[in-house]
């Protein structure tokens, strides 16, 4: 029988790694897990306790999309569970427009949590897998609050970063630098148990995630990669399975377990969507680090997904996640097809931030 490590076991053995660590990073990925669990409670019934479906008073986020109760709830619980504690200097999340600073009756500390409470929102009325995810940046700024400056870090800084998926069972995936370690919650004792301990992405892919609907959107670059996935073009591969659920976090969980590609480009099509949909602080940042610590690589098309300096908060960016040699690839596929969206693209990444 396998030993029984609760995640909080396995955060307190990681801190040993780090003896000058006060504790305050541990404290606060228990923080993260125990919103995971509160937050799992309400998805397990969302039918049942009337939140279903868009908040009723209409509110949409800075995106323009319609808020379901979920995202709202999720949003509030994480905020609730960490602005009091004494760890954070401010909080990023995807439905809030701006930085969101700790009450002043409340102290702050050196981390910045940057968050999508819930990813997949319109698979929630569906009984569909979704998800948060989470990353933890260092404060750099001098003085007490946490500034933009200190939200808007490249994603090799990054001190943690992981995700829960809310699926047929709960899990929290999380990494601290030192591998990628899964947790399974068992509801009846209320712990998340470690099952999956230092995740690798498998040498073969299994399947490969992309919104083919938009294909007509997609660059020739992205259309030509997409048909050699299918074995259709180039020296007659074996081709990969098609699964996409429309829920990041299930999409990126299943091919970091079995192998595989996810893909949700950038196009030329519709104006200013040069950068595609992925959100680079609240999504994209987070399952780079994983990704990049299980073995596998996160590129926006051109580079690396860790190296980009972002320059705007609610900053979009083209994600291509999973294994190494199909990510590669694909930006082959984008340097020898699409030069006019590398320009346009590489104008838009490399824009100064504005740190005021
Ligand atoms: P969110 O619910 O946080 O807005 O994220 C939804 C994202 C992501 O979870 C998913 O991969 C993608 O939107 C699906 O987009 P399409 O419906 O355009 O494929
Ligand atoms: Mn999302
Ligand atoms: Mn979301």
């Amino acid at each position: 029988m396998a030993p029984l490590i609760t995640i909080e076991r396995h955060i307190l053995d990681q801190q040993r790694l780090y003896p000058q660590s006060t504790g305050a990073f541990s404290q606060m990925l228990y923080d993260i897990a125990l919103s995971a669990k509160i937050i799992a409670r309400e998805t397990t019934r969302a039918g049942l306790a009337g939140i279903l479906g868009a908040s009723d008073d209409q509110s949409m986020n800075v995106y323009g999309e319609q808020q379901q109760k979920l995202d709202i709830f999720a949003d509030q619980m994480i905020f609730k569970m960490n602005d009091h504690t004494g760890r954070l200097c401010a909080i990023a999340s995807e439905e809030s427009d701006t930085l969101v600073q700790i009450p002043p009756q409340f102290p702050v500390g050196k981390y910045v949590l940057l968050h999508d409470p819930l990813d997949g929102s319109s698979n929630i009325d569906v009984n569909v897998s979704i998800g948060t995810i989470f990353a933890i940046h260092r404060k750099i700024s001098k003085g007490e609050q946490g500034t933009l400056e200190d939200a808007l870090q490249p994603g090799r800084r990054l001190a943690a970063a992981g995700y829960v998926v809310y699926g047929s069972s709960t899990m929290m995936v999380y990494s601290a630098g030192n591998g990628v370690h899964g947790f399974t919650l068992d509801p009846s004792v209320g712990e998340f148990l470690l099952s999956h301990e230092n995740i690798r992405v498998p040498n073969r892919a299994k399947y490969y995630s992309a919104n083919q609907g938009y294909e007509k959107y997609w660059t020739r670059g992205v259309r030509r990669f997409t048909k050699w996935l299918q074995g259709i073009e180039g020296e007659g591969r074996e081709p990969l399975a098609h699964r996409y659920i429309g829920s990041l976090v299930a999409d990126f969980h299943r091919n970091l377990l079995r192998g595989g590609i996810f893909y949700y480009p950038g196009d030329m099509q519709k104006q200013g969507d040069v950068a595609g949909k992925m959100r680079l602080m609240f999504e994209a940042q987070a399952l780079a680090f994983l990704a990049d610590q299980a073995g596998g690589y996160a590129s926006d098309g051109i580079g690396n997904i860790l190296d980009i300096q972002p320059h705007d908060l609610h900053q979009r960016v083209p994600m291509f996640i999973g294994n190494r040699d199909l990510v590669v690839t694909a930006e082959t596929f984008i340097r020898d097809n699409d030069p006019e969206w590398v320009d346009a693209y590489t104008a838009f990444r490399e824009k100064k931030p504005k740190f005021d």
